[in-house]
């Protein structure tokens, strides 16, 4: 099995990735690390702890993370997520705490004790990765991979130019995309061909249970959210492609290049800047996505999600 962490700040999608990324048996989730994104760090903290509770993931160490970017102030997504971060369905109290250790040292240990087996899979802000980085250096040649949800090729969701994830601490994406890692991105140009239609929402329902229930009512809070703020007819499941990616690498397709974040412009701060035809003459760092297979994505998510008890 592959040996995981995941690095999240739930959030519907990254709840979603969450169920995925515990229960799939190709992979190892040996830890999930917390960051502040779609709300402060306490709430996405508290929130992976329900989202694991409900689904009675209770081995897997829950570790809270940095509570604001590297260089600015923190900035919420309460329009997609809500107030807490993961409004919509009821949710239970946490069964279990919090693991001592702050995540940044969780992730730290984890990788230094490693083989060079661990890909992370962040969708969240960088944060947390990049202060790893900084704090112990020794770390990145044992980063066997990253597959992160971020960034976009053109357009972007939170500014014009810019995808939330990078948006929210640019600093951070440049330290990561920097650090000489295999590096997937995941960017909107991928996730935005995995939306949950009316046909998966039926699908999740006709499981009748309790699991895929919940996705089903995360999905609806989600629905609105999407038509609301984008017009969007059915809400993107951002951050399961990460996860999937890792599950089975052909499931997106992508393509190496030299991929920038922009840090200081006028309009583009946390940009994605994708170098497709190789004008900067800089070496490749990422492998961006640029297409899903869409029912295949459907397919290894929903026969995950059923497993649940
Ligand atoms: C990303 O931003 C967050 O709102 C989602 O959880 C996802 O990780 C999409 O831009
Ligand atoms: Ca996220």
């Amino acid at each position: 099995r592959q040996k995981i962490i995941l690095d999240c700040d739930p959030g519907h999608d990254d709840a979603i990735a969450l169920l995925l990324a515990a229960r799939h048996p190709a992979l190892e989730l040996l830890a999930v690390t917390t960051v502040a994104g779609n709300q402060s760090v306490e709430k996405t903290s508290t929130n992976a702890l329900k989202v694991c509770s409900l689904a009675r993931v209770l081995d897997v160490p829950v570790a809270r993370g940095m509570q604001r970017p590297l260089l600015r102030p923190a900035r919420f997504a309460s329009d997609i997520h809500g107030e807490s971060g993961l409004d919509g369905p009821e949710m239970p109290v946490p069964a279990f705490p919090l693991a001592a250790q702050h995540a940044v040292d969780l992730l730290i240990e984890l990788l230094l004790q490693s083989n060079g087996d661990i890909v992370l899979i962040p969708t969240g802000p960088l944060t947390n990765i990049a202060a790893a980085i900084r704090r112990e250096p020794a770390i990145v040649p044992k980063i066997q991979a990253i597959s992160l949800m971020g960034g976009a090729i053109s357009v972007g969701n939170v500014t014009a130019s810019a995808e939330f994830n990078i948006w929210a601490d640019p600093e951070a994406a440049a330290i990561v995309f920097a650090c000489g890692r295999p590096i997937t991105m995941v960017p909107l140009e991928v996730t935005h061909q995995a939306l949950a239609t009316e046909d998966i929402m039926q699908r999740l329902r006709a499981m009748q249970r309790p699991v895929p229930t919940f996705v089903a009512d995360l999905l609806h809070y989600f629905a609105d959210s999407y038509r609301q703020v984008f017009g969007f007819s059915a809400p993107p499941l951002h951050d399961p492609c990460a996860v999937a990616a890792v599950i089975e690498p052909g499931i997106i397709l992508t393509r190496e290049m030299h991929v920038a974040i922009e840090t200081q412009g006028e309009w583009t701060v946390g940009r994605t800047v994708c170098d497709i035809y190789g004008k900067t003459g800089l070496p490749a760092n990422a492998c961006v996505g640029y297409a899903l297979q869409v029912e295949r994505f459907w397919d290894l998510l929903l026969d995950t999600l059923q497993c649940y008890a």
